[in-house]
């Protein structure tokens, strides 16, 4: 909850990031049949912002790193994914509920939705409009640099998308042939050169620090690179160790060649932000920067302020009405239930009475800043010491309105939104809604929705 005091807390605070995200339960697995289901597409949302999550799960090739993978990028599969997807989206557009309020970003995510088909990708931008969207929506397409040839990309700022998310990870051509990823370092800096040229549209770069033989120098150069290369945003990722990817096979098997330890990667990850920040970028959230104003992310940081989602695909995770709500993975199910006009196979939850606090919390450690006068008055008093354990740490700065994380706290902010969560947790009087130490126990387990099989969650 803490970290451990150390006279480098940016190295040893913590002995590693072990996940992406932090959360606490606070929900419990809903019960919903088709009636209240049917119910909650005909009610108008209470949300005060709302977007809407486009899940498009296939990708070319299975990168070394990466369990985001879902299904090969087969042109005929994904092109009878898109036409369901479409069908269901234009569906849904019309109900009462997509109509009640408009809509001011939406995310067309991976999997990799650049590989989709011209003619896919120019139905789905129509569908979107099918949408209210706010006048100056954000809408973001996700991919890779490889394949988003001329015809793609127009096709896309056609149909409106004006947010460009391209996982570059390394410019490193040993550094990518090692993790699988397709261009070599010429090709990328090629393109992203002509993508941003007319400034058309923002165009965001996703880099990973900790790859395989991605030492000090390759750093340097990845963010020289960057920086250099026309895109209006970028991301720093701490590279985390997920099960079930090519690396992870190869570490069991003890043969995973070099990679930066956690201490190297937390040198990287300080060069990386005081080199953005000394070249006049400017810091949005802990691992994300922005040099043009352009770019405002604002589908992420709706996510993680706990906004109304409304996700559609095979994997696609939201909130709907104030609950939680994930799509089964698997397609044939998938498919099987649009054909039959039944609700996708999924997970709902029920409401979190602590939702809106998490979300404020998470959202706040997540951009490195706290107002304080932001938490009722139980809750701050409680949250307090263990403030100042993190000021003494040398991971925050306190003052009597603002918990302001150094640049080891912002290392470290997915750990530090665990430990504040475990903390809550553990202190019924800490959160308004708080029902003792495990309360949330049951809450963490998947159940199936109300009538439905689900085949594709993964247990
Ligand atoms: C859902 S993926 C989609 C990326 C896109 N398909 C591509 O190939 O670049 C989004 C981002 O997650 C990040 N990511 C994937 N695996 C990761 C890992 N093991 N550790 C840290 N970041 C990871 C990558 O930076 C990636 O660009
Ligand atoms: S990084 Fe992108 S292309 Fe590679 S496996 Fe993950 S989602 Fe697919």
């Amino acid at each position: 909850m803490t970290g451990l005091p150390s006279p480098d807390p940016l190295k040893f605070a913590f002995t590693a990031k072990t996940s992406a995200h932090a959360s606490r339960g606070g929900a419990r697995p809903l019960a919903l049949d088709d009636k209240d289901w049917q119910a909650w597409w005909q009610t108008a949302t209470e949300a005060e912002e709302r977007a809407l999550y486009i899940h498009v799960p296939f990708c070319k090739k299975r990168c070394s790193f990466c369990n985001f993978f879902e299904n090969g990028a087969n042109p005929a599969r994904m092109s009878r994914y898109m036409a369901a997807l479409c069908d269901n989206l234009q569906q849904a557009a019309k109900t009462p509920f997509a109509l009640s309020a408009p809509f001011s970003a939406v995310y067309v995510g991976g999997g990799t939705p650049t590989d989709m088909a011209v003619d896919d990708l120019a139905r789905l931008a129509e569908t979107i409009q099918g949408f209210p969207l706010t006048q100056d929506a954000e809408l973001t397409l996700e991919g890779r640099l490889n394949g988003f040839d001329e015809p793609k990309w127009h096709t896309a700022l056609a149909g409106g998308f004006n947010r460009f998310s391209f996982g570059v990870q390394s410019f490193d051509t040993q550094v990518r042939q090692q993790a699988a990823r397709i261009d070599d370092r010429a090709r990328l800096l090629e393109r992203l050169a002509e993508l941003t040229r007319y400034d058309e549209a923002v165009i965001v770069a996703d880099l990973i620090f900790g790859l395989p033989d991605q030492d000090d120098a390759i750093w340097r150069q990845d963010i020289a690179d960057v920086m250099a290369s026309g895109v209006h945003g970028v991301d720093l990722y701490q590279l985390i160790a997920m099960a079930g990817t090519h690396l992870d096979r190869a570490e069991s098997k003890g043969k995973p060649g070099w990679a930066a330890d956690s201490q190297q990667r937390a040198s990287m990850y300080a060069y990386g932000a005081h080199t953005l920040e000394q070249g006049g970028w400017q810091r949005l959230s802990c691992s994300h920067w922005r040099r043009s104003e352009t770019e405002q992310s604002r589908y992420n940081q709706m996510a993680k302020r706990g906004a109304e989602i409304l996700p559609f695909g095979a994997g696609a995770g939201g909130n709907v009405h104030g609950h939680g709500l994930m799509y089964g993975r698997d397609l044939a199910p998938w498919h099987q239930a649009l054909a039959d006009g039944r609700r996708a196979p999924g997970m709902v939850m029920g409401r979190n009475p602590n939702a809106a606090m998490d979300a404020l919390l998470r959202g706040a450690l997540d951009t490195g800043r706290l107002s304080l006068a932001l938490l009722p008055d139980p809750l701050r008093g409680q949250l307090l010491p263990l403030f100042q354990v993190w000021q003494q740490y040398g991971l925050a700065a306190l003052t009597a309105e603002w918990l302001e994380l150094t640049l080891a706290g912002r290392f470290w902010s997915v750990n530090l939104q665990a430990g504040l969560f475990e903390y809550l947790q553990l202190n019924p009087l800490a959160g308004a809604g708080e029902r003792g130490p495990h309360a949330n126990a049951a809450a963490v387990r998947p159940v199936e929705i109300v009538g439905h099989s689900v085949t594709g969650l993964r247990r």
